[in-house]
């Protein structure tokens, strides 16, 4: 039998715990999740295991980085099936807060990070959404304080959120980034994927067909603008009734690609 990873759910526990693997000269890596753990997840412990001597993963469902009408109640909760993955990947512990433990009463604080980061993309249709993921990110980075915290480059916008945080508040954690665990037909891996109709999943994998067609008829010489257009058409096709957002950004800050880069 497997043992299963140490759990604790308050942050002076978690501080105990990782205070005494310092003072043997360990280094900490820590995962943040939100639990519904998935092989996207997964590749993140054992990365921050390869990297470090002990993993910690954080799950926590954060209510602040929901909109009203996002989907914080129906957003999957399997805590038991979390601490046997967590086992099997090798996890050291899991600090599974409570809400009240991570915004007490009187909680008054928000970290926010600047707009040209935070409002294009995932940001424009979600607009508190950054303010929510950088303060609870900032909060259990300080929690933790780990040497090495690891996030997936799924979500490619909150990494360079993330990452322009720790620098800009100094928090001594080198931010690192894994790429996209994908399902056999191309999908990226998601807790959320076990909320979508049979119907929206079986259209999933024309999204990361378009992205790639779109990437590689901008790799051939084509115009961002005309490329992106042809996206857009490919998604109507498959039926996707409203886009969110379809763009070329630098990968560094985030501002739009207007042009085909100079190859
Ligand atoms: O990516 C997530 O699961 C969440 O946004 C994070 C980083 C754990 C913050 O709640």
């Amino acid at each position: 039998m497997i043992a299963g990873p140490a759990v604790e759910r308050s942050v002076a526990g978690l501080r105990a715990r990782v205070a005494g693997w310092r003072r043997t000269g360990a280094r900490i890596g820590f995962v943040p999740t939100m639990g519904a753990l998935h092989e996207g997840h997964l590749e993140l412990v054992r990365a921050a295991f390869r990297a470090c001597d002990r993993a910690v993963v954080s799950i926590f469902v954060n209510p602040t980085q929901f909109g009203p009408r996002e989907d914080f109640e129906s957003y999957p909760r399997r805590e038991a099936h979390d601490i046997a993955a967590l086992a099997d990947a090798g996890a050291d512990l899991a600090f599974i807060p409570t809400v009240a433990e991570m915004y007490p009463a009187g909680f008054a604080t928000a970290v926010s990070v600047d707009e040209r980061l935070t409002d294009c993309l995932c940001g424009a249709a979600r607009p508190t959404h950054f303010r929510g993921v950088a303060t609870v990110v900032t909060k259990l980075l300080l929690q933790c304080l780990p040497d090495e915290a690891w996030f997936g480059e799924k979500d490619f916008q909150q990494l360079q959120v993330i990452r322009r945080l720790a620098v800009d508040l100094d928090i001594p954690a080198a931010i690192r980034g894994l790429p996209t665990v994908r399902a056999a037909d191309g999908v990226a891996l998601s807790s959320r994927n076990a909320n979508l109709a049979a119907g929206d999943r079986a259209r999933a994998p024309a999204l990361v067909e378009t992205l790639r067609m779109v990437a590689a008829r901008v790799a051939d010489g084509e115009p961002v603008p005309a490329a992106l257009a042809a996206g857009r058409k490919r998604l109507a096709d498959a039926r996707f009734d409203r886009i969110d957002y379809l763009e070329i950004r630098e990968e560094d800050g985030l501002a739009p690609v207007a042009e085909r880069p100079a190859t």
